[in-house]
């Protein structure tokens, strides 16, 4: 979608269709108001007749008025003036681009930005406004014809006659944040028999190519050669070889240590030998959901010119049975030189996560940050709505929760206290890969903390929010927003 700001007054909109909000209260928006003195009342009319009651995300379209250019109003409501947060806004852009991008125009002005939004300046509510329309009118139809056709090319952001600059400058990195969600999501929505760990390898190239950044794929003769035992064994039962991709973006000072982000790049995960049951195992192609926010973060920042050195970390690997495929009982040596008892071969997200880890030393990080759909017991335990947040370092994750909160991309702490830890006692090796069933989010947390020493060490366990399942299936593209603002927050705003 291309987005442009405009300083067109809501009534003297040229574009085809104008969205305006109306609160519950049942007052207008100043751009309501405009458009409602120009046209002779028809707003307040409906409103009146009751057919536009301003609860939050509510839409109706009134055609053909008088006095005003555009051929469509589109009223948004936006539920009570005082309650507009983070979360609330969204939902209003969200509601206004859903419905806008049903319509017949190729041109819709959004004035909404106008909206006093809790923490948010216009700048603010400039970038939210792309990134919340361009969320609601994503679509994945690479293998399927589109269900309506879209004739909605372009999106007008109003932005006032002041600090044109900035705002400019806001919708620039709003477009940058969209396009690194985007990519997150079109990467986790493609199926496993495309997106393999080569094609992940494959997308990295081409963000490299377009983006000047540096790019080093370890293939698996150079891992056995570091040692990588644990990421290698859970690739054992698969035909398709694994990657270590190494993706590095350099905005920042030349000496400046750089964020390093390691995403779980499981393509499919079928369980292995602890084979899953089949219900809903087609979901398991998301399993690679956290590598896919780590190039989509990269694809943002370096989109946004971040200032920050920020280098990705994705271990690539598909988990299938076989009869090469590693057994439960197996112990294998990691690269740290610890050997792991894999009593359970699904739990593997967090082999190839203890030897991306102990990689990320050699770079020297200021902070690095795991992403990855690593446990069912944190869908339980958090459902779709927040990530689990665990970690070494609590100025880290304190950063993590305000960068979450900040674009309603939450996170929510969990305990790693030395208790959870001790419950990883093998009989035969230096760690079991799993600890029993209580507890899972935080002792599969505390497996990986064993490969962790002298980092600043954050981990973000998104199995419940890196897709939605039902009807509405798809990747969500988070984190992408939160690491995003927590890299944005570290420049300085
Ligand atoms: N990828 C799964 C976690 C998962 C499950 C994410 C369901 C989203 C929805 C992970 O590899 C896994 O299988 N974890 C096991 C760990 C267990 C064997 C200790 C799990 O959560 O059941
Ligand atoms: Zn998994
Ligand atoms: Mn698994």
């Amino acid at each position: 979608m291309q987005f442009d700001l405009t300083r067109q007054a809501a009534h003297e909109q040229s574009a085809g269709c104008v969205a305006v909000g109306v609160f519950a209260s049942q007052a207008l928006s100043p751009s309501a108001k405009l458009i409602d003195k120009a046209s002779g009342g028809a707003i307040s009319a409906a409103v009146k007749a009751g057919d536009m009651t301003g609860a939050l995300g509510d839409t109706l379209l009134l055609r053909g008025l008088r006095g005003v250019k555009a051929e469509r109003v589109l009223l948004v409501g936006c539920g009570k003036a005082g309650d507009i947060d983070a979360a609330a806004y969204q939902r209003i852009v969200g509601a206004a681009a859903t419905a806008v991008g049903r319509l017949h125009g190729t041109v819709a002005g959004l004035y909404l930005t106008e909206l006093t939004v809790a923490g948010h300046d216009e700048p603010l509510r400039v970038r939210t406004a792309v990134t919340a329309a361009d969320h609601a009118l994503y679509r994945f139809t690479d293998y399927k014809e589109k269900p309506s056709k879209r004739h909605l090319k372009s999106v007008l952001i109003a932005g006032g006659a002041r600090q044109t600059k900035k705002l400019q400058a806001a919708l620039a990195q709003g477009v940058a944040l969209a396009q690194g969600v985007a990519l997150a999501r079109d990467l986790g929505n493609q199926p496993a028999n495309v997106c393999t760990p080569t094609y992940l390898a494959e997308q990295a190239q081409a963000l490299a190519k377009a983006h000047k950044l540096e790019l080093e794929v370890l293939e698996e003769a150079q891992m056995r050669e570091l040692g990588m035992g644990a990421l290698l064994a859970v690739a054992r039962g698969s035909r398709q070889p694994p990657k270590l991709i190494v993706l590095k973006y350099r905005g920042g000072k030349p000496k400046a240590a750089p964020v390093v982000l390691v995403g779980k790049g499981v393509t499919f995960d079928s369980g292995g030998i602890s084979i899953k049951p089949s219900a809903a195992m087609d979901e398991m192609k998301f399993d690679m959901c956290g590598a896919a926010s780590v190039l989509g973060t990269v694809k943002a920042a370096a989109l946004a010119q971040l200032p920050v050195n920020l280098i990705g970390v994705v271990p690539a690997a598909e988990n299938l049975p076989d009869g090469n495929a590693v057994k439960p009982g197996d112990i294998v040596k990691t690269m740290a030189g610890k050997t792991v008892e894999i009593l359970n071969t699904d739990a593997e997200g967090r082999l190839l996560l203890c030897d991306a880890l102990t990689y990320c030393a050699r770079f020297k990080p200021d902070a690095v940050i795991d992403i990855a759909t690593l446990t069912g017991a944190c869908v339980v335990a958090l459902g779709a709505h927040a990530h689990g947040l665990l970690g070494n370092d609590q100025k880290l994750m304190d950063a993590l929760l305000t960068a979450g909160g900040a674009v309603h991309d939450r996170a929510w702490q969990l305990p790693l206290w030395r208790e959870y830890r001790e419950q990883l006692k093998s009989p035969f090796a230096d760690l079991p890969n799993v600890a029993g069933r209580e507890a899972g989010t935080i002792t599969a947390a505390a497996f990986l903390s064993a490969f962790t020493d002298g980092l600043r060490w954050a981990h973000l366990d998104i199995a419940g929010t890196a897709w939605k399942s039902g009807k509405d299936k798809s990747a969500t593209g988070r984190p992408v927003g939160l690491l995003a603002q927590y890299l944005i927050d570290r420049a300085g705003g």
